[in-house]
């Protein structure tokens, strides 16, 4: 892993904002993403949050701060159970793959992370043991019983309320009813305290939007106590004094925060340095537990709260959410691959409106890569240096006659780190990035003004355009040098081009002035910095990737409902069977219900005297015909439910497989209606 640390530097200036007696006092800078689930695959949606966090670690660190970027996985949880479940693996094993493959690809995109933590680090899970021992016997954990709905891909807990008709409103998905014994963080008693943080102090929650969002839609209805146990499964931290309860996994995840930093272990020295956190990162999906369940938890805990909390915005594919059973999932393996680490990191950066929702397509990337990188960059960059080379034997020429039209240029690059560091304090990382490529374009225009190559048919012309090609080497110097935080690996091709090697010359202390003593090296033109891509081209092969991940996904979904059925099946007593009444039927009458294509109304003899009514979602495998006179098994003590209108009395018993198949279920040989099933 490459982890670039900045230069420090000594004294006080105008734009140079932080100023140093000595290394103890430096300030400190504590940036985190949250921790990844490990329960699939990784796309470039997954990155985002890394990169950008990057970035901030980055110019951070090239600023002078004492940074500490921390990233890590959310290795416990029921869903995560559930998918090793189904990939027949144990469950640490099939982790540790994944973890592994996590870890590569920060590798491949330079995050210059200073820990990983793991949740099922020993340490963290210690140290997760004393937290919730604390908050019990603080009083803000105790016991009670716990009863609503829970979502498992989401791992969160909803009232009936808050469902969305009857599923999950955060992921749409189907939720469970769990009714089991549990222990509840006091939530509610930190109401006030929350809602008072976040009207008041307007720079915890960013962007601005969210703070309505949480206060209208959470924090003002009223905060209710939360459950931080279950029992249900067993892949978790265990409650110290209680075993048979694993804590909650958004509770042993939140305070890997500090738990990371030594906080309940044995050496907390980091944690005295570091914390509280002046950034965490985040996509706007879980701000909630970040804004309200643990400044709660800090609050319980007497800690200090983080400074900021920034929910960004989702990173779309052709405007659709990315996800694995839609197969239309971007891989950066492959990107990086075909098109370089530093193109993807720009497009990340630089495309992506900061807070709100950005979308990728292939082929704006494609084009933002030839126009931005290998245009604008590419191009200045092997322009001059051919120039320096053509004109001056390779050697950067010493300035000697000043024009006006010197001046904007200079006044341009010099102005570069005081805006990108103003844009930068306000995380708007796209708007630094623009900054500094206004630069870049202006340095092109200052060829197309100069024309170096009639000044070079000239004595006179030759003197003046030492000054024009030393101008644009140091504007190339300055952008590169200002470009390290966002592109890991352009810069340092730039430095080498121009004969710099990594030190003053490479510093953000070297921006302040335009005119650093960069003449008399020796450039050196070398390839290309980005080759020209063939959009259409890669268009095709980019679409035939896709192909491929399409057919995978129709696959993975077969593997997503096994995985569901898996961990779903819970063992049941032979009391909880004996409250289905389950019986023969016959079906009376049949017929197709208007306007619903899947569903049969039939009349079903259960020996009452009356048929019942039942409505089944079979049309497409019976015609209403097939139906009338076949003996079926019917739930008969299901709660009667409206289905177009139509009040279903029960649930008629079918058989389905993975391949689409659907069969009705009969008993062997004909028996009475009304019959017992047991
Ligand atoms: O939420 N665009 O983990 P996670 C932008 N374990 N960001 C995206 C994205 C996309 N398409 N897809 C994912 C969790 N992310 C919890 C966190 S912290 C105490 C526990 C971002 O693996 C997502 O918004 O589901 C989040 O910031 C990060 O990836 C990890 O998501």
């Amino acid at each position: 892993m490459i982890c670039l640390h900045g230069i420090i530097y000594v004294g006080k200036s105008k734009h140079f904002g932080i100023s140093y007696l000595g290394a103890n006092m430096k300030e400190k800078f504590y940036i985190t993403t949250p921790i990844y689930y490990p329960s699939g695959k990784w796309h470039i949606g997954t990155c985002y949050t890394t990169i950008i966090c990057d970035a901030l670690a980055r110019y951070k660190r090239m600023q002078g701060y004492d940074v500490f970027y921390l990233t890590g996985t959310d290795e416990h949880g029921q869903k995560i159970q559930k998918v090793a479940a189904a990939a027949n693996t144990e469950v640490k094993t099939y982790i540790d793959g994944v973890v592994g493959e996590l870890k590569k690809l920060w590798e491949l995109l330079d995050i210059s992370y200073d820990k990983f933590i793991r949740t099922t680090d020993e340490e963290h899970e210690k140290a997760v043991q004393k937290i919730f021992k604390k908050l019990y016997d603080k009083g803000d954990i105790y016991k009670s019983e716990y009863e609503g709905w829970y979502c498992t891909p989401c791992e969160a807990f909803w009232t009936k309320t808050q469902l969305v008709d009857g599923k999950c409103p955060d992921c749409g998905r189907s939720v469970d009813l769990t009714k089991e014994e549990s222990y509840f963080f006091r939530l509610s008693k930190y109401q006030k305290r929350i809602e008072k943080l976040i009207e008041e102090d307007k720079e915890f929650l960013q962007p601005t939007t969210r703070q309505n969002e949480m206060l209208n839609n959470f924090i003002r209805p009223g905060l209710q106590d939360l459950c931080v146990s279950r029992t249900s499964f067993d892949w978790g931290v265990k409650v110290p004094f209680d075993p048979k309860h694993v804590v909650y996994v958004w509770i042993d995840a939140l305070v890997n925060y500090i738990t990371a930093l030594g906080y309940e272990g044995e050496d907390d020295s980091l944690f005295k340095k570091y914390w509280p956190a002046d950034v965490h990162m985040m996509g706007k999906e879980i701000i909630r537990f970040h804004s309200i369940i643990w400044p709660a938890i800090l609050m319980a805990l007497d800690l200090p709260l983080p400074k900021k909390v920034y929910g960004h915005g989702w990173l779309m594919f052709n405007n659709d959410k990315m996800s694995k059973s839609k197969g239309n999932i971007v891989d950066p393996f492959i990107l990086c691959e075909r098109y370089g680490v530093d193109a993807l990191r720009y497009y990340m950066l630089r495309e992506v409106p900061f807070g709100q929702d950005g979308n990728f397509t292939n082929e704006i990337f494609l084009k933002l890569r030839n126009s931005d990188l290998a245009n604008d960059l590419g191009n200045l960059v092997s322009r001059v240096t051919a120039m320096v080379a053509q004109y001056f034997d390779g050697i950067i020429p010493k300035p000697e006659k000043e024009e006006e039209v010197d001046k904007s240029l200079k006044a341009m690059a010099e102005e570069m780190y005081p805006s990108v560091t103003a844009s930068m304090d306000k995380m708007y990382v796209p708007e630094a990035l623009e900054c500094i490529f206004k630069v870049i374009q202006r340095a092109n225009k200052y060829i197309d003004e100069c024309a170096p190559w009639i000044l070079a048919k000239s004595e006179e012309g030759k003197t003046r355009l030492k000054t024009v090609l030393y101008n644009l080497c140091e504007t190339i110097r300055m952008s590169a040098v200002i470009l390290q935080p966002f592109l890991t690996q352009t810069p340092a091709k730039i430095f080498k081009k121009l004969g710099i090697e990594e030190g003053e010359l490479t510093s953000f202390a070297s921006l302040e002035k335009f005119g650093s003593d960069i003449s008399g090296r020796k450039v050196d033109k070398g390839e290309q910095l980005f080759q020209r891509i063939d959009i259409e081209k890669e268009l095709k092969v980019m679409d035939a990737i896709l192909d491929e991940q399409k057919k995978l996904a129709e696959k993975n979904k077969k593997e997503e409902k096994k995985v569901e059925n898996v961990v779903d099946i819970q063992e049941i007593t032979i009391d909880d069977f004996a409250k289905i009444a389950l019986k023969v039927g016959k079906v009376v009458e049949c017929q197709k219900v208007e306007k619903a294509d899947k569903l049969l109304c039939s009349k079903i003899d259960l020996g009452e005297g009356q048929p019942r009514t039942i409505v089944s979602g079979i049309a497409k495998y019976y015609t209403p015909e097939e139906m009338i006179g076949k003996q079926v098994i019917v739930v008969t003590n299901l709660k009667p439910v409206k289905l177009r209108g139509i009040e279903s009395q029960g649930m008629v018993l079918c058989a389905s497989d993975e391949e689409g198949n659907l069969a009705l279920i009969a008993p062997e040989k004909s028996m009475k209606s009304g019959s017992e099933v047991r």
